[in-house]
């Protein structure tokens, strides 16, 4: 029997195992430059199959992943740039770690405890992703923890009134990078005054490869039976609605691009909140990605009772990312878990606002696999 059947005939992770180099897990640390002045670093997560995931401390960010493809080759599947200058422009959140409130707050504002809060408008009427200099335009600190897997912590204690929200707010995000090729990301937030967090990761995959083109062929599945319909500005109407007999219909395995025209919006394409049928609190299936074409498989877990399924609409050529790419539209989806968006102004949305002196844990794994 020749080599490649025998390959075929085993699982995707023994073949992985079989044609990577033994190893153990490392994490390394390496100068990536300055943001204002202050140094930042790049850790350099390695498994024992070889698998790596980059991480730098401006904005938590994840800036490569190599994950390998039915032939066991290690391909780089998130969107982003080979240095600092690249993450210093006005990017649209690539890998970063978005908050204190990921998503949009209508026009910025919401009530609490008595209190009227006016945040930035940074989207239009809108705020997103935590206004001007949120979460992903920081230095973090990091700390690499010890254990089995290569595992690193980030923690940024974002100050009363930053940004407008109340709170001396420490939020602490790990990345671990497990041996059996999961990208483990384990969030921690706690406040002295009860204010909103909704933190979450904005990598744009591409399991086609960084420098693949359009997701559009890519096949996702969504564990959601409902999804939270927006506005013009995509502001939630507050309505759960079913996903049947929609565009937003990904029960089962379905290309990206099968029914984005039907989706409308401007620019067109998916941007919505789905809401997950696990409903938040225990680990449990969000969705998976399949790229037909390189075998890779990618299937997210998350205590988050919702996730922005993004299909790069926005992107329009204008940055320049790894290999020399212009990132065009399509060319990387989004998977941001997170409690739906505007949910400060939505009484019946599960509730993100965290009260002075409690914690707040939430956890999201993405696993490679090839097939
Ligand atoms: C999020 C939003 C999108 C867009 C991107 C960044 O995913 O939902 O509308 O703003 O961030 O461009």
């Amino acid at each position: 029997m020749k080599l490649r059947q025998l390959l075929c005939m085993c699982s995707a992770a023994a073949v992985f195992a079989m044609s990577a180099p033994a190893g153990f897990s490392k994490v390394e640390k390496v100068p990536f430059g300055a943001a204002g002045g202050t140094a930042v670093d790049l850790y350099v997560l390695t498994n024992a199959g070889g698998m790596t995931a980059k991480v730098m401390t401006y904005g938590a960010t994840l800036t490569e992943l190599d994950t390998p493809d039915r032939d066991g080759k290690l391909g780089d599947v998130v969107l982003g740039f080979d240095s600092l200058e690249g993450y210093l422009q006005k990017v649209p959140y690539f890998g970063a770690t978005v908050g204190r409130v990921g998503n949009r707050i209508a026009r910025g504002q919401f009530s609490l405890n008595g209190h009227t809060y006016q945040l930035a408008t940074n989207d239009g009427p809108n705020h997103l992703h935590g206004g001007r200099k949120g979460f992903d335009k920081r230095v973090w600190t990091a700390e690499v923890l010890p254990g089995a897997a290569a595992s690193v912590r980030f923690t940024y204690l974002s100050a009363d009134g930053e940004e407008g929200y109340p709170g001396n707010c420490t939020v602490a995000v790990t990345y671990t990078l497990t041996d059996s090729n999961e990208l483990r990301l384990d969030y921690v937030v706690s406040t002295d005054k009860d204010t909103p967090a909704n933190v979450t990761n904005h990598s744009y995959f591409n399991l086609g490869g960084a420098e693949n083109g359009s997701i559009l062929d890519q096949e996702v599945m969504l564990n959601a039976d409902r999804f939270t319909p927006v506005d013009a500005t995509l502001i939630p109407t507050g309505e759960l609605r079913s996903v049947v007999g929609t565009p937003m219909d990904f029960r089962t395995p379905t290309a990206v691009g099968a029914h984005l025209r039907e989706v409308g919006g401007m620019p067109v394409g998916y941007d919505h909140n789905f809401v997950l049928n696990g409903g938040g609190g225990t680990l449990a299936p969000v969705a998976t990605v399949h790229d037909p074409k390189s075998g890779r498989l990618m299937v997210v877990t998350s205590t988050e009772p919702g996730v922005q399924f993004y299909s790069g609409n926005f992107l329009d050529g204008t940055f320049t990312g790894k290999k020399g790419v212009a990132y065009r539209q399509y060319y990387g989806l989004c998977l941001e878990t997170q409690h739906f968006p505007d949910s400060v102004n939505h009484p019946n949305f599960p509730s993100y606002v965290v009260k002075a002196g409690e914690t707040y844990r939430s956890t999201t794994v993405y696993a490679f696999s090839a097939r």
